[in-house]
């Protein structure tokens, strides 16, 4: 398969490190040189929903198809507001497709299983062409008293199109379960029968496991496909890496041993958004031209599970 439409939306509504400040004990002077970020884009008054059906709108324009031409859908959501239908479903009818829709959850490497899972449509044969949304609110999962998480996130929505072509190079997914790491828990609706003890807990991490598993896993998953492939880190034009957190990208760029000016990043503006990050930074790359048809780009994500994975593939 081979990516013939990218779009993206973002929230409106710009939250500075200076602004997190007003009600939290932290500053810009923390978070800038520990993260990169500046600021993030946060949900006010936006439903995910219609972020989700803009960046997939945007690429279907940027692809010359309509919702018609498009045979299956594959949304990655990690949190929305509904608990059923899949935010899949309510995509597939505000953009006025009639194909089968279906959720993900993988974390933050969302896109690249969703590219997976894409991939294996195209060779069975059973889809001519795919879109997948990435659409994420990380922002509604932290609590906004803890400091260690919440200056982290934005939200946001990345969509691409795919159709058929061989510029798949190579795709390698990784699980490694724990779970203990990154999390959030929810409680259900009580029952007459429930017996154990329920909590909601907001998203908590380990930040310096995170961090660790991060740097080896995406490095990991990066070398490994291009072993598989006979391809050095110097054939790889760009490296489109989860924007979590620039130390984390500048520290897999050194295991890499490769240039900064082949990782383009937007982490100071947006955040970890999840794994809609991958998406809206490819739809911001192919929109500015930075990138050229028959380049060869390297996307690699990691998230809670902890899930990672990385793409090899031309563009
Ligand atoms: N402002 C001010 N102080 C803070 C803040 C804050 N926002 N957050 C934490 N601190 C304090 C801590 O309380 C701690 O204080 P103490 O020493 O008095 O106990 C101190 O700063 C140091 O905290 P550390 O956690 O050791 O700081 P570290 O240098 O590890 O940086 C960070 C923390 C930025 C979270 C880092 O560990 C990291 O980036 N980890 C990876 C996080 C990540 O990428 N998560 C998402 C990936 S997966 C996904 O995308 C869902």
């Amino acid at each position: 398969m081979k990516i013939v439409g990218t779009g993206s939306e973002i929230p409106k509504k710009i939250v500075t490190n200076d602004m997190l400040s007003e009600f939290l004990d932290t500053s810009d002077a923390w978070i800038y040189p520990r993260t990169g970020i500046r600021h993030r884009h946060v949900i006010s008054d936006e439903k995910l929903e219609d972020l989700a059906i803009s960046a997939a709108k945007k690429a279907l324009d940027n692809a010359g198809l309509s919702a018609s031409d498009i045979d299956f859908i594959i949304c990655s959501n990690v949190v929305n507001e509904y608990i059923t239908p899949g935010l899949g479903c309510i995509i597939q009818g505000g953009i006025g497709a009639t194909c089968p829709a279906i959720d993900i959850n993988c974390a933050c490497a969302g896109f690249i299983y969703a590219l997976d899972i894409a991939e294996t449509h195209f060779q069975a044969g059973k889809v001519k062409n795919v879109l997948i949304v990435c659409a994420e609110e990380p922002t509604r999962m932290t609590s906004w008293k803890d400091r260690n998480v919440c200056v982290l996130f934005g939200d946001g929505a990345g969509a691409a199109v795919l159709t058929a072509g061989d510029n798949i190079k190579g795709i390698k997914l990784s699980t490694a379960s724990a779970t203990d790491k990154l999390y959030q828990i929810r409680t259900l609706e009580p029952t007459p029968y429930i017996t154990k003890q329920e909590e909601s807990i907001s998203l908590q991490m380990r930040g310096q496991d995170v961090f660790k598993f991060a740097v080896k896993a995406s490095s990991g998953d990066i070398k490994y496909l291009l072993n598989e492939l006979g391809m050095s880190p110097d054939s790889i034009d760009h490296y489109l890496l989860h924007q979590a957190n620039i130390r984390i990208i500048n520290t897999i760029r050194d295991f890499l041993g490769q240039p900064e000016s082949k990782f383009p990043t937007n982490v100071e503006t947006h955040g970890n958004s999840s794994s809609a990050s991958c998406p809206i930074l490819l739809d911001e790359c192919n929109r500015n031209g930075i990138l050229k048809r028959g380049d060869m780009l390297a996307l690699s994500a990691f998230g809670a599970g902890f899930m990672s994975g990385a793409v090899i593939m031309e563009w």
